[in-house]
């Protein structure tokens, strides 16, 4: 039987990201310092077997129907196209998509989509290499681009690209990259930033909006309001005039406009950290410990259970705008993007 997640404000989570580690292989400014993280001890990361069973509990229990990968770096992880394989034999069978920085995609496009993967949206917020190594700290921009395209050949599509744009460092580099997405069939999305970062450092001032975002393109693209309907999906989309976009649908980008136009209250998401807890919102200053109960010996059915409960106090929004907003302790890559 299945008893949805439904949380206080009549949201229902049919959406479901897991976070496979906390561990990245580049360096954002706007994530985490150079020297990195104090990354989760091994055993307090959840085993395939134990994230596999509890995918299956929101799956067949709590009426899950999307599954997407997240970090950290989700390629990282070790076995990922058996995990792959074993959320796709879950029946009914979920969507499954992950989000990724690219590295390694090359390699892994081929054995993900046999595995089952459906789609992958990429990480990239430049197009310069230099640029590329100050933002990231890794020179790595060579590896990214391989990535896009080994996915786009396996038929990861639609393949899409997340931007995160900043003043003064890529905020004049919209247009080229709806430029480069629209030449190879990528969707690109421009994402505001948030305040999630490890180091505490986001300043509102420094995020470029989604106003400034559309400004911007609008210079050099005639965009339209995309008619498909949005359901919870964070982005809002605009149809780009005289485009065509990759496997002959019509060519869109996106903003994910989290900060200055919140899509809180059609939220569809719960989150399933790599140690465990399970997350009602990215910003939820709560987690709920599902690990140890499952550890502790605890039965399918206690755990729909304590997930059931976990989102029943999800709150009604981030709160970002209230003057006593407070970052949630864990910064986004510990959280799963
Ligand atoms: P699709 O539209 O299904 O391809 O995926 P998505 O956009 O939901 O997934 P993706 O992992 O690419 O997320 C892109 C960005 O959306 C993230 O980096 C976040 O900035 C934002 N985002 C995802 N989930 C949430 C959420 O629950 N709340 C907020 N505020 N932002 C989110
Ligand atoms: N705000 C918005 N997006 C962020 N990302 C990482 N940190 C932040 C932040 N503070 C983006 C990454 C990636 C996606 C998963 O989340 O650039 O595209
Ligand atoms: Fe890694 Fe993503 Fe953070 Fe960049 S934003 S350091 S790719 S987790």
């Amino acid at each position: 039987t299945v008893e949805a997640l439904t949380d206080g404000y009549g949201r229902v989570a049919t959406d479901l990201r897991v976070s496979l580690t906390d561990r990245c292989n580049l360096r954002c400014t706007y994530c985490m310092p150079a020297e990195g993280l104090p990354w989760l001890p091994k055993p307090e990361v959840l085993t395939d077997d134990e994230l596999i069973r509890l995918v299956r509990v929101a799956v067949q229990r709590l009426g899950i129907t999307k599954v997407r990968f997240t970090g950290g770096e989700p390629l990282l992880r070790p076995n990922l196209p058996a995990i792959v394989a074993a959320v796709a034999e879950i029946a009914p069978r979920p969507a499954l998509s992950l989000t990724t920085n690219g590295i390694g995609l090359d390699r892994l496009a081929g054995p993900l989509r046999a595995a089952g993967l459906d789609r992958v949206n990429v990480s990239l917020d430049t197009l310069d290499p230099a640029r590329f190594a100050e933002l990231t700290r890794r020179k790595r921009l060579p590896d990214v681009l391989a990535g896009l395209a080994a996915a786009a050949e396996v038929g990861l599509t639609p393949v899409k690209i997340n931007t995160v744009l900043m003043r003064g460092i890529n905020s004049d580099e919209a247009p080229a990259l709806l430029r480069f997405a629209l030449d190879h069939g990528y969707e690109l999305r421009f994402i505001e930033q948030m305040p999630l970062d490890a180091q505490h450092a986001w300043d509102r001032k420094s995020m470029v909006t989604a106003d400034e975002i559309l400004a911007a393109l609008q210079t050099e693209f005639t965009l339209c309001p995309d008619p498909a309907h949005r359901g919870g999906a964070p982005a809002e989309t605009w149809l780009v005039d005289g485009f065509t976009g990759g496997t002959g649908r019509p060519a869109r980008v996106g903003i994910i406009g989290s900060v200055t136009r919140p899509f809180c209250g059609d939220c569809n998401r719960t989150r399933l950290t790599a140690d465990g807890q399970i997350r009602a919102c990215l910003f939820a200053r709560e987690e709920a410990n599902l690990r140890d109960a499952l550890r502790a010996g605890a039965d399918d059915a206690e755990l729909a259970r304590r997930w059931q409960i976990a989102m029943r106090g999800k709150k009604a929004g981030h709160g970002i705008d209230d003057p006593s907003f407070l970052q949630p302790a864990r910064p986004m890559s510990a959280i799963g993007g």
